[in-house]
């Protein structure tokens, strides 16, 4: 046995210990040691399995999952005195455990770093993606409640930010759960991929020792539906790449882009000149010049944070481009993008809920937003077209309609039938064309899959409701 060591896990081959800016830039536990839970379950799992085969005895297994029950308690009491020169909450858990037991020394045996911290991080994500499924769940709760509490409101539609057509407030929210929906169901795809367990890789080509890794994955849960085990087909693979990091980065920066949108849109109708929706006091703040200021912080906030959830997407797709297979030490720095897009998902999931939770409808704004004719043009057109006159020259004639109507100064539908003669040929006297302009009749005849009529919109939410049960 080496009689000094400069480092403890691995320092027999060296004689000097790493200079103190070496140790600044290669520790890794003041961001690591949250995976501490993972990695006292892959050890055991993994102390199981060298019992298992017979690389330690029963004896030995017991006393390194006493030990690590032991270390794993200290940590979550807040007493555990992580040492950055131990790099890793790895080799800190390791060493710990040694102390308390010499059957600690046994636990790394077949097993390196690379593999440990992928089957950690594989853990990680599980939970994670579950996490993320269980907040996009609750904001489409709340966001369904929205839509059932309002679901007489009509705004206006808007492309180009210019308003459009109507629409119920509750199919624009609708529109939202479609998406958040999405997202749901990129976390559940997620999860799938996740299930393999990459223990047994060790640092690039597995070990020689006659591990059984099925026993590993077994005890970890990585199992398919019928309990059979799920390890990775690729040792090299296993410890080098970082698709899963990507992917679920990425899955939480769509998350973010889509909260981002529905942010902008609530600020906007919170603004005077909408004045759709008030905010509440609680997620709102005030400015200390102006008192009469209410801002939308939140909304803001979620807005601004979703620049950060794709910077970190961005992080990590530019970390493992260039790089060489297979494992290589700039890796470590795939998990602080990867815990604050949780972090930050979580956070916001929960804000957009609770903002829209306490918001509340401005009734009266949005019936005369909504009384605007000029939204029920396209409806005169299909009327046209209903009496045989091509969609173009409806449009066409429409078209006219508007500009003599903003002329005159006079709504669309109450231009004399003179003034009407004079610019469009496609309507006859005793046309009743003015029918048109009436939202409830709009709204009534778009009952079609995906549209805004009043029994689509209940349809969708009973099926959103079904969904989530
Ligand atoms: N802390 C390291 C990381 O997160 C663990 C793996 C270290 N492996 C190594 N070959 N130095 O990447």
């Amino acid at each position: 046995m080496a009689k000094k060591q400069s480092q403890a896990t691995w320092g027999g081959r060296f004689s000097e210990k790493p200079a103190a800016l070496m140790q600044r830039l290669g520790e890794s536990v003041s961001f690591d040691a949250r995976l501490a839970p993972y990695d006292v379950q892959g050890s055991k799992a993994h102390a199981a399995m060298l019992c298992h085969v017979k690389l330690i005895t029963a004896k030995e297994r017991d006393a390194i999952h006493k030990g690590l029950d032991q270390v794993l308690a200290t940590i979550e009491s807040g007493k555990f005195k992580w040492k950055g020169e131990l790099e890793d909450v790895h080799m800190n858990i390791e060493q710990a455990l040694t102390k308390i037991t010499p059957a600690g020394a046994k636990l790394h045996t077949a097993r390196s770093r690379n593999d440990q911290v992928a089957t950690d991080m594989r853990l990680f994500f599980k939970d994670a993606a579950g996490q993320i499924i269980h907040g996009l769940e609750t904001l489409l709760g709340a966001l369904l409640d929205f839509a059932e509490a309002n679901s007489e409101t009509v705004i206006p539609g808007f492309t180009h930010l210019q308003r459009a057509q109507p629409v119920l407030m509750a199919h624009h929210f609708l529109a939202w759960v479609e998406m958040f929906g999405r997202d749901r169901e990129r976390f559940i795809a997620f999860l799938d991929r996740a299930n393999w367990c990459p223990l047994g890789s060790g640092a690039i080509a597995g070990s020689t020792l006659p591990i059984d890794r099925e026993f590993t994955a077994t005890a970890l849960g990585f199992v398919d539906q019928k309990g059979k085990p799920r390890v990775t087909a690729n040792s090299m693979d296993a410890v080098a790449d970082r698709d899963l990091f990507i992917e679920f980065a990425c899955a939480c920066s769509l998350i973010g882009t889509h909260l981002s949108r529905v942010a902008e849109d609530v600020i906007l109708w919170s603004s005077a000149e909408f004045n759709f929706v008030r905010l509440p006091d609680t997620f709102t703040t005030g400015s200390s010049l102006m008192p009469q200021k209410k801002n939308p912080d939140s909304l803001e906030l979620i807005r601004g944070k979703s620049g950060r959830l794709t910077g970190n997407l961005m992080s990590l797709l530019v970390m493992v481009k260039g790089l060489p297979l297979t494992y290589n030490r700039d890796l470590q720095e795939d998990k602080p993008p990867v815990f604050d897009s949780l972090d930050q998902t979580l956070l916001c999931l929960d804000v957009l809920g609770g903002t829209l939770s306490g918001a509340a409808v401005n009734a009266e704004a949005c019936a005369k937003a909504v009384s605007d004719p000029l939204l029920l043009a396209t409806d005169l057109a299909d009327y046209l077209v209903e009496k045989g006159v091509p969609f173009r020259d409806a449009h066409h004639c429409v078209g006219a309609l508007v500009a003599l109507a903003e002329k005159n100064h006079v709504p669309i539908h109450l231009l004399p039938d003179e003034d009407v003669d004079e610019v469009c040929c496609c309507l006859a006297p005793d046309d009743n064309w003015q029918e048109v302009f009436d939202i409830k009749r709009a709204l009534a005849r778009r009952e079609n899959t995906g549209m805004p009529g009043p029994k689509q919109v209940k349809k969708q939410i009973a099926a959103w409701r079904k969904v989530l049960s």
